[in-house]
């Protein structure tokens, strides 16, 4: 489907279908109002009512703010895409909500049929958007970066989804290296061997049972005279059965979506190259398989990390914490960042503090926690901060080795994962780091907002959102 950005009257435009966005308080002296009260429609938000005959498609909204504008132009692109026509139309209401209708139709129109024998087909061709009164070179910019991002989320997405046996340590260096050459970034590849040779004894245990070598990507966009040098950190395990610590059946399945930290560390420099910020950025990305097998490492081996800190293993699900611990430790020898990011689907418990639908954000900054959250709510991400604290750090002592890869008490288990993490951050670093557990909103089954069952990208929009901002 084609989404064109047209200058002129609504009415100017053929096409099949208008779309309207309206509130509840606007039913009554709608021009459909008897029509739409026979079939029952209430404005909600996020539903539809389709006038076929008259070529009309109404969304129900809250508002016309930005999130309820996003979620209801899915809902619009999901029911245009099961009718038969060819041609729709929107009328942009603000300059402020053309981002949200772009990101609503590109994300809420996706899907992943990869694995389909029958391709589906939509006769939806082209969807005009709309507007006469508007600054239109301010709208062509929005239009021109919203796609930009929100074609970058799909990207994720389409990676995340992907099955286990497609990609692998391995092919996802592949994925990392074919997005270099076709956007101009630097990449290189660590093997096992480099990894041994970087004493990177916490990510190659993590490894050892797989029978696809582990793979340290390294991605940079370097345009000239930067304002800033950013790090991004990607947990990469592009499957997780929990190991020897095994996960039961029913929580195995999904576990191909534990790569979604490295898959959106690749989105957003996809979007970050093709919007030619004026940032510097670098993508670390640990790429691992944590399996079962003779060889596999164990709950009770010590592991010696790269930064030479000892690490008692008591859980060999809490596998990504030892991933990141040394691809941190690397990415801050390689690059001198004025920020340093990390993405993980790190704990179960992050989703259980938060919910679904928010991604956790954990680190010391006040400041940058804020402008993170800020960045979240424009992009229409929700985050929200799990606070350390002294007393939750003293869980991950050791009695043998220097921490522990669990805490010794479950509760506040995503804020002992990211105190875990804090381990491996430098002193000096200790006020750029942030790091965002992606655990809930990385993936679903049950779609929510822009979001289609599977990876929804999570982390991609904020980022792009963040680093388009800076100064
Ligand atoms: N990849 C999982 C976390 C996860 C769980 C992500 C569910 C998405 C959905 C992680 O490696 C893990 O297994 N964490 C354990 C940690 C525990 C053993 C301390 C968990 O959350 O149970
Ligand atoms: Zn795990
Ligand atoms: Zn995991």
């Amino acid at each position: 489907m084609d989404i064109k950005l047209l200058e002129t009257e609504l009415n100017e435009v053929v096409a099949d279908v208008n779309v309207v966005f309206i509130k509840k308080d606007e039913l009554e002296a709608c021009e459909h109002a008897a029509i739409l009260q026979k079939a029952g429609f209430k404005a909600e938000q996020d539903t539809t009512c389709f006038l076929y005959e008259k070529g009309v498609l109404v969304c129900g909204v809250d508002s016309k703010k930005s999130d309820d504008i996003r979620s209801a132009a899915s809902a619009a692109i999901k029911a245009l895409k099961a009718s038969n026509f060819q041609s729709a139309k929107i009328e942009i209401l603000s300059k402020s909500v053309l981002g949200a209708l772009v990101e609503g139709v590109v994300l809420g129109g996706y899907e992943f049929n990869d694995y389909k024998s029958e391709q589906k087909k939509s006769t939806l061709e082209s969807l005009f958007l709309v507007s006469s009164d508007l600054d239109f070179t301010k709208l062509e910019e929005i239009f021109a970066s919203s796609l930009i991002i929100a074609n970058a989320t799909n990207f994720t997405r389409d990676i995340v989804n992907k099955a286990p046996q497609e990609i692998n340590p391995q092919t996802l260096s592949h994925v990392a290296s074919n997005l270099a050459k076709e956007n101009n970034l630097e990449c290189i590849v660590l093997q096992e061997d480099d990894l041994a040779k970087e004493n990177m004894g916490a990510m190659l245990a993590v490894g050892r049972a797989s029978v696809h070598g582990s793979t340290l990507i390294h991605l940079a966009y370097k345009p000239q005279n930067p304002k800033k040098v950013i790090t991004l950190v990607g947990k990469g395990l592009t499957y997780d059965s929990g190991g020897l610590s095994l996960k039961q059946p029913t929580s195995m399945v999904t576990m191909k979506m534990d790569k979604a930290g490295a898959c959106a560390v690749l989105g957003i420099l996809k979007a970050v190259s093709e919007l030619q910020l004026d940032v510097e950025v670098h993508g670390f990305i640990g790429a691992v398989e944590n399996m079962v097998g003779g060889n596999a490492y164990k709950p009770d081996d010590v592991l010696v990390s790269r930064s030479k800190t000892t690490i008692e293993v008591r859980n060999t699900d809490a596998e990504g914490r030892l991933v990141l611990a040394d691809v941190l430790d690397y990415a801050q020898d390689k690059v001198h960042a004025d920020y340093i990011f990390d993405f993980a689907t790190l704990t179960g418990a992050c989703m259980i503090a938060l919910g679904q639908y928010t991604t956790g954000l954990m680190g010391h900054s006040h400041k940058l926690k804020h402008d993170i959250s800020r960045a979240g709510s424009d992009a229409g991400e929700m985050i929200s901060s799990l606070p350390f604290n002294r007393h939750l750090k003293k869980l991950l002592k050791s009695e043998i080795a220097d921490i522990s890869n669990t805490a010794s008490k479950p509760y506040g288990g995503a804020i002992t994962a990211g105190l875990f993490l804090d381990k491996f951050i430098r002193e000096e670093n200790k006020n750029k780091w942030m790091h965002f557990d992606i655990a809930g909103t990385a993936y679903t089954e049950t779609p929510w907002d822009c979001n289609v069952y599977g990876g929804t990208g999570a982390g991609v929009r904020l980022m792009c959102e963040f680093l388009r901002d800076i100064k």
